[in-house]
């Protein structure tokens, strides 16, 4: 091993359309449930939402020369269904002037060498299609529109994106969605985020199989999923607690992952839920399995489980950032649930590729620092507690890659930009580059340039 990461690893930043573009009647786009949501009072923590967000729907240029600047191989970003086909289903109209503009930022993008990675999904459900039928409760009609969709972005977009995700992070889609209900569409449940995962699975895969069987041989591309996962760490040695943990991962990203990579769900998530959990029909999960090239990993912390509780949606298992001596874990961020632990992260790669046999690209990975909601401009750039974490994960990156043999293939910090942080509004600072949202100016952070320097010193060249 050379100690560096092979010459073709790829790293750079990913966003989300509903997060950075703004512009929501812009071209001909509908609203989405996360307008419908937002714009719900008491929904979002600041009582603010997404309709200038970063401005990037004509803000783009600027978002393309920071990637540019910061020597990024790599831009991970999404459409926004409700801009593509404004209603949503297949039998609306294709808008051309979206397809148009997202071509010539793609196209910026390729000229400018950075790869485009595209994620179809990141959450932003055409509200018409929500209100025709239940959107992702309803499996019949959901699949065959999210199909269409996907269609429609490989057909116009597939010279030119060879790499795509088809949804980012079913856990919080179906369980921040519709059953706790913090997400849009705000609905609290606990039998519909089962149904919701399992409409999102099938749709995933059906997805794939169109890409497959239609635009990948002529195209050449891949395509995956992209899930989400902390580090699940015993909170001691107690059988109880060890137990606690696998349950945790089983309920978090076995629910989801089994049935993509080995074709059934985990025993214990079917024994809890019994008939709550939708079984799949030997036509889709024939489909299911084997439906993802890589496996796409958000990941941001490290829980310490313990056993009990009577929280069924994570398996009755109790999370904790404070170990039993009574010290935290890590350093603490601004939002409660990430505390730094490189350590975990370690892990959870080496978990991942013992498990799953996939190369792995961290599709998300980050920090929201302290104080950025209220700290002025030249303060907040100086983000040492970012740039620590950074410096922290970059390296068990680096040794899980180097010296653990785990083939992780990319790495994409969250985010290029502040935006729009789902329930939190702007309160939650994420970005590498500071945003003043009332002027849209940008200004990069120390943990910026951080990457920037980064990775070509631990990348081979
Ligand atoms: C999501 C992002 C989000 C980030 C930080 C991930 O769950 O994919 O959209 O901004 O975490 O909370």
């Amino acid at each position: 091993m050379s100690g560096k990461l092979p010459s073709d690893f790829l790293w750079g930043y990913a966003t989300a359309s509903y997060q950075i573009e703004g512009s929501p009647t812009a071209d001909g786009r509908l609203p989405s449930i996360w307008d419908t949501f937002s714009h719900t009072p008491g929904k979002i923590k600041d009582g603010s939402n997404g309709d200038v967000a970063c401005d990037s729907w004509h803000r783009w240029g600027e978002d393309v020369a920071l990637l540019k600047f910061s020597g990024a191989k790599v831009y991970r970003f999404s459409f926004s269904w409700s801009r593509i086909i404004p209603e949503g289903g297949r039998d609306d109209l294709i808008n051309a002037d979206a397809i148009e503009h997202y071509r010539y930022f793609i196209e910026a993008l390729v000229k400018n060498g950075i790869k485009p990675i595209a994620t179809l999904y990141h959450w932003d459900l055409p509200q018409t299609l929500h209100d025709r039928y239940g959107g992702w409760l309803n499996k019949e009609e959901i699949v065959q529109d999210y199909v269409n969709y996907a269609r429609t972005c490989f057909r116009y977009f597939g010279d030119l994106v060879k790499d795509w995700i088809t949804h980012n992070e079913p856990w919080c889609v179906s369980v921040l969605g519709y059953g706790t209900g913090v997400f849009a569409p705000g609905h609290k449940s606990d039998t519909e985020h089962w149904i919701v995962a399992h409409n999102l699975l099938v749709a995933h895969a059906y997805a794939v199989k169109a890409y497959r069987e239609e635009f990948k041989p002529s195209q050449g591309g891949q395509i995956g999923i992209t899930l989400d996962c902390s580090w699940q760490m015993p909170y001691d040695n107690s059988p109880e607690n060890v137990a606690a943990a696998q349950r945790g991962i089983a309920f978090k990203l076995g629910r989801f992952a089994d049935p993509i990579y080995k074709g059934y769900y985990p025993a214990i998530v079917k024994e809890m839920i019994g008939d709550r959990l939708p079984d799949f029909t030997e036509e889709e999960i024939a489909v299911v399995k084997d439906s993802s090239d890589f496996f796409g990993l958000n990941t941001y912390t490290t829980q310490l489980v313990q056993d009990g509780g009577d929280n069924e949606i994570q398996g009755n298992v109790k999370y904790t950032f404070t170990r039993p001596d009574g010290t935290q874990l890590g350093k603490q961020a601004h939002v409660p649930w990430l505390q730094s632990y490189p350590p975990g992260f370690r892990s959870l790669l080496n978990y991942l590729w013992e498990t799953y046999k996939k190369p792995i690209y961290v599709t998300e990975n980050g920090f929201a620092a302290k104080g950025e909601n209220v700290l002025p401009v030249d303060q907040v750039v100086k983000d040492t507690d970012r740039v620590e974490y950074f410096q922290g994960y970059t390296d068990a990156l680096l040794r899980a890659v180097t010296e653990d043999g785990v083939p992780v293939k990319g790495y994409f910090a969250w985010s290029l930009l502040d935006n729009f942080e789902w329930a939190d509004g702007y309160d939650t600072r994420f970005g590498v580059t500071y945003v003043d949202f009332k002027t849209q100016r940008r200004t990069t952070k120390e943990s910026y340039q951080f990457l920037r320097n980064w990775f070509p010193e631990h990348v081979e060249t």
